[in-house]
């Protein structure tokens, strides 16, 4: 894959996300690499403004009890990789499988990891995100103004963590 300047793109994020879905991988302080299907999370621009060329962002949200979550809080690093649409059916396995029970859950899903500068990516994707980690945070009950957003998506009182990361890198085929 080509690194691209996304400032010059255009992308539709939302279309990207919540239609094909993406890939959000990461490698744990352990070494472990693990990938699981997102649908929800932004892109846009926050803290940047005259610092570090004026990078975008982008944000994603990780349950709890997701294997993939702990990784996520050790690495100071994760990448969105948005997967060919052939390969949709690899993204399904990322989504309903753990990698608690795979020690190499990209792998058994049948598609490839691949690294820049050291962090891991899906080889078969036409558009990666790298991103360098900017701030962390569970979303907290009290934050909640429409309340129905809380029942329908929290009766388990499982809030997401939020992952704020700079794209410090855009990858294309
Ligand atoms: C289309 C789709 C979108 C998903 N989006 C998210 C998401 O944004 N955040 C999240 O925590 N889980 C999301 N999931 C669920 C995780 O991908 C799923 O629980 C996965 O098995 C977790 O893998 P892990 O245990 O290896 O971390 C989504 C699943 C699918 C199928």
């Amino acid at each position: 894959m080509k690194e691209f300047d996304i400032k010059e793109e255009s992308l539709n994020y939302h279309a990207l996300l919540a239609k094909n879905w993406g890939a959000l991988t990461t490698k744990g302080a352990d070494g472990r690499v693990n990938s699981m299907t997102i649908s929800w999370g932004q892109y846009g621009s926050l803290w940047m403004n005259g610092r570090e060329n004026n990078l975008p962002v982008a944000t994603v949200y990780v349950r709890t009890r997701r294997f993939t979550r702990p990784l996520m809080d050790s690495s100071a690093a994760f990448s969105i990789s948005f997967v060919k649409p052939e390969y949709k059916k690899a993204l399904g396995f990322l989504g309903s499988k753990s990698g608690a029970d795979y020690p190499d859950k990209i792998a058994a899903s049948g598609l490839t990891t691949e690294f820049y500068n050291g962090i891991p990516y899906i080889a078969e994707s036409s558009i990666v995100l790298v991103c360098r980690k900017l701030y962390q945070a569970r979303l907290q009950e009290s934050g909640f103004v429409d309340q129905e957003i809380k029942t329908a998506s929290y009766s388990d009182g499982d809030y997401h963590v939020e992952y704020v990361g700079q794209i410090v890198a855009a990858l294309k085929e």
